[in-house]
């Protein structure tokens, strides 16, 4: 029986992520009563809120205070705010996590008294149909509750995998945003099944769960890389080179954030 539906939350960040926070856990059976949300737009807290059924509001209210697990998926610049806003009336117990690039988990945990649990995720967006990897880390202050209640949080997102601090910054390249690496792909396939007569529809089918295909090969199979190429054996891109611009990509994302993380 998940223990989900017996906890309170405060998804604060009312964009993408927090978005998909709301939805899933609300699908998961947290009681619309159990889920607020803020954001510092309030007219996108009241959207989201009126969406999803939950309540809104400011961050300093009781409601957002007393939630036993804070979800903060604002931008990374502010998210030292909202846990110092936060610190002032937070109680052992309490779970902080971060969904924001570049503000590594020991940064945050300095922010908040004993007691407190803070954990970091690297999100993704195909955690809106429960499909998301999201890297976790859990900071030196996570007990082990917390860790229990963070992961069922994450199966309903989808998969995760628990990672150091210093290597979420390369997940942004090989989760967090990759997904925008890989929808070319996608793209361009469906644009060649319409040149040749098929419907958009069609071509995006065709597309899509060849992709997922290939995926289910690399996860339910120990089949190497050359073995699975070697299932089909004619070669329809220059492989050495599409398999570089992804590690070139996953580099410059990493040192993106890297640069980010400085500034903050
Ligand atoms: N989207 C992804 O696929 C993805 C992937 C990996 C990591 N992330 C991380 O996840 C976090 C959220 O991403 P997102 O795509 O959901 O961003 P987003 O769509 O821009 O949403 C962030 C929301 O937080 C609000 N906000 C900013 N400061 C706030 C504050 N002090 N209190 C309350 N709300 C505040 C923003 O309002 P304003 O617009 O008015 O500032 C905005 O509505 C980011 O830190 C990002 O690094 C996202």
């Amino acid at each position: 029986m998940s223990i989900l539906p017996e906890k309170h939350f405060a998804v604060i960040g009312a964009g993408n992520i927090g978005r998909i926070l709301l939805e899933r856990l609300r699908d998961a059976g947290v009681p619309p009563a159990h889920l607020v949300v803020c954001d510092s737009d309030t007219e996108r807290a009241s959207a989201a809120a009126e969406r999803y059924g939950v309540r809104a509001a400011a961050l300093h209210d009781e409601v957002v205070c007393q939630a036993d697990v804070w979800l903060v998926a604002t931008s990374p610049a502010s998210v030292a705010d909202v846990v110092k806003a936060l610190a002032g009336t937070m109680r052992p117990g309490q779970i902080v996590v971060s969904f924001a690039a570049a503000v590594p988990v020991s940064h945050l945990e300095a922010l908040v008294p004993a007691g407190v649990s803070v954990v970091r995720v690297m999100p993704n967006a195909p955690s809106l149909v429960g499909q998301g990897m999201n890297p976790v880390v859990y900071g030196t202050s996570a007990i082990p509750d917390a860790r229990t209640l963070v992961e069922a949080v994450l199966a309903t997102l989808g998969d995760w995998i628990e990672v150091a601090d210093d290597q979420v910054n390369w997940c942004v390249g090989l989760s967090g945003a990759a997904m925008r690496s890989l929808v070319p792909v996608l793209e361009g396939m469906t644009r060649a099944g319409v040149e040749a007569g098929l419907s958009e529809s069609d071509a995006r089918r065709i597309a899509a769960q060849v992709m997922l295909g290939t995926a289910a090969l690399a996860l339910e199979t120990d089949l190497s890389w050359e073995e699975i190429k070697g299932l089909t054996p004619m070669q329809t891109v220059d492989e050495p080179a599409v398999a570089q611009l992804f590690v070139d990509a996953a580099r410059g994302v990493k040192a993106k954030i890297d640069g980010l993380q400085r500034k903050l």
